[in-house]
């Protein structure tokens, strides 16, 4: 696959079919990802997959925990600022209004959004869970660097006909994630994410965000 069908085709997709991904092909695909760059070639990142029985426990026990708040959610690190400049804002919730017509969840329905978000703790139905770690000493550079390490993954998936979508909403259950995956204390998470085969059926997969006109966000300069 073209580098540019890979970056094209990739989307958040929220709903997988059942069909299982063989570990050898999990493994290619992080493999691939490392070869992202890093300041310094630190290689920050460290990941943990799973498949069937170990992801059904943390998709039972989180989807619990989020439904009954206990335990409580429990983020250790803001993933935003609590106040926002208004275009972001505007962004945001655009997307957020466009999902949630499309699964059918009116404006004010705390239910129907509550129903929607617990699809995070199912993974959506995706047999492969990605989480993403890094050693919490660590600092801006490498958070960087797990972005693109993040992003890589998603597009080596693409060009082995899988989807995925990436899930801040994990970090708010990381407690139960490391417990089960056995991740020491002094990794933070950096990240969620479902891996799988997308299920062209659904509605919510007919979703496509949008993005802004080049020259909102870039500027060029000394072009004749
Ligand atoms: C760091 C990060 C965290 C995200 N967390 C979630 C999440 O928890 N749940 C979810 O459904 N989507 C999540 N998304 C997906 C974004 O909503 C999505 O990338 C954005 O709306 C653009 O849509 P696209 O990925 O389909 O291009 C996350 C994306 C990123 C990059």
């Amino acid at each position: 696959m073209h580098v540019d069908q890979a970056i094209l085709t990739r989307r958040s997709v929220r709903a997988f079919l059942p069909k299982p991904v063989p570990s050898e092909t999990v493994a290619r695909i992080i493999e691939t990802a490392a070869r992202a760059p890093s300041g310094t070639n630190i290689q920050p990142w460290k990941v943990y997959a799973c498949t069937g029985a170990v992801r059904d426990a943390i998709a039972e026990e989180t989807c619990r925990a989020f439904l009954t708040g206990e335990p409580p959610r429990d983020n250790e690190l803001d993933a935003y600022p609590s106040e926002i400049a208004e275009h972001f804002k505007a962004r945001r919730r655009k997307v957020g209004w466009d999902l949630y017509s499309l699964m059918g969840v009116a404006k004010g329905d705390r239910e129907g959004s509550r129903r929607q978000h617990v699809r995070n703790f199912e993974f959506f139905g995706a047999p492969v869970a990605l989480f993403t770690f890094m050693d919490r000493r660590l600092q801006y550079g490498s958070w960087l660097d797990c972005g693109m390490f993040i992003q890589s993954l998603m597009l080596a998936a693409r060009a082995h006909g899988l989807d995925t979508c990436p899930q801040a909403a994990w970090r708010d259950f990381h407690r139960i994630v490391r417990r089960h995956l056995e991740v020491p204390d002094d990794e933070i998470m950096v990240c969620g994410m479902s891996l799988g085969f997308a299920d062209d059926t659904a509605k919510v997969n007919t979703l496509r965000t949008e993005r802004e006109p080049l020259d909102v966000y870039a500027k060029l300069t000394g072009w004749e």
